[in-house]
């Protein structure tokens, strides 16, 4: 039996770094599930959230110490996608936790988004440990499932020790030209100034205990301040998505504090703010990804630290990557209106003040921000008139209709993994309205080039 204690909340744990260093596999290996393989292009294009009871913790790490004492109810973990594109997703993802692990492949040593990965930690001043995975790469490794780092490595030959701590010894000198000290975690002894290295496998699970034990043992030593539970509302929208029997339902991570069933919440909508109840509060189970289509738990009221499924009236427009709030007694509705508001705001900076350019479209704000950046960047270049959000339906054809007048190629939508209603898809073949579909950014761009140079010759 754990030693809850009724004060703190689970800690959120990032999980960051370079496009398939195995994010993604580490946490289906922790959760005996099979996420990864189920991804288009085998990369992760959303954020994701699994909640770890401790007693699968406790169960995860018994080998490793059986008296550990695990203070928190457990341990809410975010899947961030590693491709270059989704700079955007890492920050919102960076922005949410309390502790991260920084993946490196020992194969690959630091990569670009590992920097990246690493310089948005020490913006915000994140406390993270270094999981150096895919170990059992090593040539001749001897596979020990699941077991503590230290005794998989007491089974291996002297040849795959060289290599092992040859490959450590570079990724150390790596960090260090990162500015950061860097240690193997059993030999650290100051936690805190020098990073803690956890060596993993996604596939054999050697490393797991020791990555998940280090995480909950040093947040709920460390951490007590910012684990303390608190009653007001803090949490944001992962995403918005239609669940059929469901309708309309926001994935959210509630960072602090209690929703209930019947609350009143104002959320951030592309058409303005949504004031709406919440008619039902969903959870994956245990151990099980949040953006995976499952069956649900249902609860009366959810604590955090905990990811959620919200259904409730009328969230079609809401806008994933915003805060959403909670009208209680002292609340102003009109006050809670404009700060929901808020987070729209940056977003129409990117818009091109000419008026000539594509019109965007994107499932979520996360999603669209990644987009827009990347239609900036000097290689690619494509100049946006109009954006928007969710399934593409008639009216944002006629957006993108205008510009047939003014620059024929710019009368195209760039549909990043949304839906296009069959009205939609018959008024943009009588207008001559081009849609380019992907799940993947860089195909819409290679479609549209391709559309351009037959255009212009
Ligand atoms: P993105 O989310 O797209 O950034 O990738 P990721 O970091 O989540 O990596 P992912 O889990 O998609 O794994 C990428 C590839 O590496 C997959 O083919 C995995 O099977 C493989 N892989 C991940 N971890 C390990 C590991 O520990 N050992 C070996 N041998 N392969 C691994
Ligand atoms: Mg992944
Ligand atoms: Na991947």
């Amino acid at each position: 039996n754990e030693v809850v204690e009724e004060s703190l909340r689970s800690p959120i744990c990032c999980i960051m770094g370079h496009v398939d260093t195995g994010k993604t596999k580490l946490l289906d290996c922790i959760r005996g599930t099979n996420v990864q393989e189920g991804e288009a292009g085998g990369i992760t294009q959303q954020i994701g959230a699994t909640y770890f009871p401790a007693e699968n913790i406790r169960e995860r790490t018994k080998e490793l110490k059986p008296d550990a004492k695990l203070k928190v109810p457990g341990l809410l973990v975010i899947d961030t996608p590693g491709h270059e594109s989704f700079s955007n997703l890492r920050s919102r993802g960076s922005n949410l936790c309390d502790i991260a692990i920084l993946v490196v492949d020992i194969m690959h040593g630091l990569e670009p988004q590992t920097i990246e990965s690493l310089n948005l930690l020490r913006k915000r001043n994140t406390e993270f440990i270094v999981a150096l995975n895919k170990i059992d790469r090593l040539y001749g490794w001897k596979t020990s499932k699941n077991a503590p780092i230290e005794k998989a490595l007491a089974l291996q030959s002297k040849d795959v020790v060289i290599e092992f701590n040859m490959r450590l010894t570079h990724v150390i000198t790596q960090f260090k030209e990162q500015g950061l000290n860097t240690e193997i975690y059993y030999k650290n002894r100051e936690m805190g100034d020098t990073i803690s290295i956890v060596p993993t496998s996604a596939i054999s699970g050697e490393g797991i205990p020791d990555l998940l034990l280090y995480l909950v043992m040093w947040s709920q030593k460390t951490m007590v301040e910012k684990l303390t539970f608190v009653d007001k509302v803090q949490c944001t929208v992962l995403e918005v998505k239609v669940i059929p029997g469901h309708g309309t339902t926001i994935d959210v991570v509630l960072v602090n504090g209690v929703l209930h069933e019947g609350d009143q919440i104002v959320a951030c909508g592309s058409q303005g703010p949504i004031v709406t109840t919440v008619r039902s509060l969903l959870t994956p189970h245990p151990m099980k990804e949040l953006r995976v289509k499952g069956t649900y738990l249902h609860h009366r009221e959810v604590k955090a630290a905990q990811c959620i499924k919200i259904t409730a009236q009328g969230l079609e427009h809401a806008v994933a990557g915003t805060s959403l709030h909670v009208i209680g007694p002292d609340v102003d509705v009109e006050e809670a209106k404009k700060t929901a508001m808020e987070d729209m705001k940056s977003i129409m900076s990117w818009v091109d003040k000419s008026g000539e350019g594509v019109y965007v479209q994107a499932s979520t704000l996360g999603s669209l921000e990644a987009l827009l950046e990347f239609l900036k960047s000097p290689d690619v270049k494509i100049p946006v008139s109009g954006i928007g959000l969710g399934p593409v339906h008639k009216k944002d054809i006629m957006k993108a209709g205008v510009m047939l007048e003014k620059k024929k190629e710019y009368a195209t939508i760039l549909a990043f993994d949304v839906k296009i209603t069959t009205e939609a898809r018959e008024l943009a073949d009588n207008m001559g309205v081009k849609i380019f579909c992907a799940d993947i950014i860089y195909h819409l761009f290679d479609q549209f080039k391709g559309y351009v140079k037959d255009v212009r010759d």
